[in-house]
């Protein structure tokens, strides 16, 4: 039987966790696809580093586009971040190929997923490009929305979706501690961005509602129609005050219907602490579906952290190795209505 041969760009927190995962999980993958996966060539910086793997029988690149040209891979897989540079460029060099590709990138996603869906469909194959790392980590969420409700018309999508963010609050809410403090801890357990920026100011969760919308709605993504607000105001004393009036703050991300648009927005929300979602704490995200024919579900698990993530590119590799055709948003990219939204200032 033919190996499965993986390219995997990137060996950070979440790179090294696919390499770990698809060690420890090896027989299984194999008995479910009929194949073996082998991560045959990687790309990163810094060769020489101890990265506690053994990759002594992979080829290496040090720049990402190189191995997406590597004619021994059967998929590439981008686990590097970044909306431009040199992930947008390995990824656009494979899908060229005609390539399936599989990342964990919101970012490129939110801001090029129209295009790189279009491209990646195009080809004969017609294989969506796979992104449920992308969305809430661990959480099975884009799977859930691409497969499993087209019985469903959706009218709502919201959810805590940046799990630095709500370690943050959980933390400074149960002891007290300051924004600073905690923020340093959220990159050192490896759940921020490397721009924890992108986090804390609600970026990463525009990013991934961006996508959310695009696979309830069946619109075009469009971050830039996102209203958003981050954390990094958020201060002990309006916890206090939220929690004295029976409220938790928690950073929301929320997609409606509204009129005959979507609205999409991000801001830190007052939730009631009887509520579902008032009960996520750490690095824990929620994302709650409302539609007509299940009414709401909600699905909750670790949204950041490298096995966890590492825990959903391997569910995408599985669709590539026993070739399921999916299209990234669940319906071909062609058939995607133009996003309308009703802008919110
Ligand atoms: N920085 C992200 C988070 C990682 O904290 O949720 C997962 O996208």
């Amino acid at each position: 039987v033919e190996p499965l041969r993986v390219g995997l760009a990137g060996l950070g927190t979440v790179g090294i966790a696919v390499l770990r995962l698809l060690e420890r999980r090896r027989a299984d993958l194999e008995a479910r696809c009929g194949r073996p996966i082998v991560v045959s060539a990687v790309s990163a910086r810094s060769r020489g580093k101890d990265r506690g793997v053994d990759l002594s029988d992979v080829t290496w690149y040090d720049d990402p586009a190189d191995l997406a040209h590597d004619n021994s891979i059967d998929v590439f897989v981008e686990v590097i971040g970044g909306e431009d540079g040199p992930a947008r460029r390995a990824v656009e060099a494979a899908i060229a190929r005609g390539l399936p590709v599989v990342t964990a990138n919101k970012a490129l996603l939110a801001r090029h997923g129209n295009a790189l869906a279009r491209a990646a469909e195009a080809h004969d194959t017609g294989i969506g490009i796979g992104f449920e790392a992308a969305v809430a980590g661990g959480i099975p969420i884009v799977r859930t929305l691409r497969e499993a409700l087209p019985g469903n018309a959706i009218s709502r999508v919201y959810g805590i979706l940046n799990g630095t963010c709500n370690y943050i609050l959980t933390r400074m809410e149960r002891e007290g501690l300051d924004f600073a403090t905690c923020l340093a801890e959220a990159q050192r357990l490896g759940y921020a961005e490397a721009d924890p920026t992108f986090d804390i100011e609600g970026y990463d969760t525009a990013h991934k509602l961006a996508l959310l919308t695009g696979l309830a709605f069946g619109t075009e993504v469009d971050a830039d129609a996102i209203l958003i607000e981050g954390i990094s105001a958020i201060t002990p004393e309006d916890i206090a005050a939220a929690d004295e009036l029976g409220y938790r703050i928690k950073l929301l991300g929320v997609a409606s219907r509204a009129g005959d648009g979507i609205e999409q927005r991000v801001h830190p929300t007052m939730v009631p602490k009887s509520s579902a979602i008032a009960r996520i704490d750490g690095v824990l995200n929620a994302v709650a579906v409302d539609s007509d024919a299940l009414g709401e579900i909600v699905l909750v698990g670790p949204g950041a952290g490298g096995e966890a993530t590492a825990s959903s590119v391997i569910a995408d590799l599985m669709d590539v190795a026993t070739g399921r055709h999916i299209p990234t948003f669940g319906r071909p990219a062609s058939a995607m209505q133009p996003y309308s939204a009703a802008r919110i200032a």
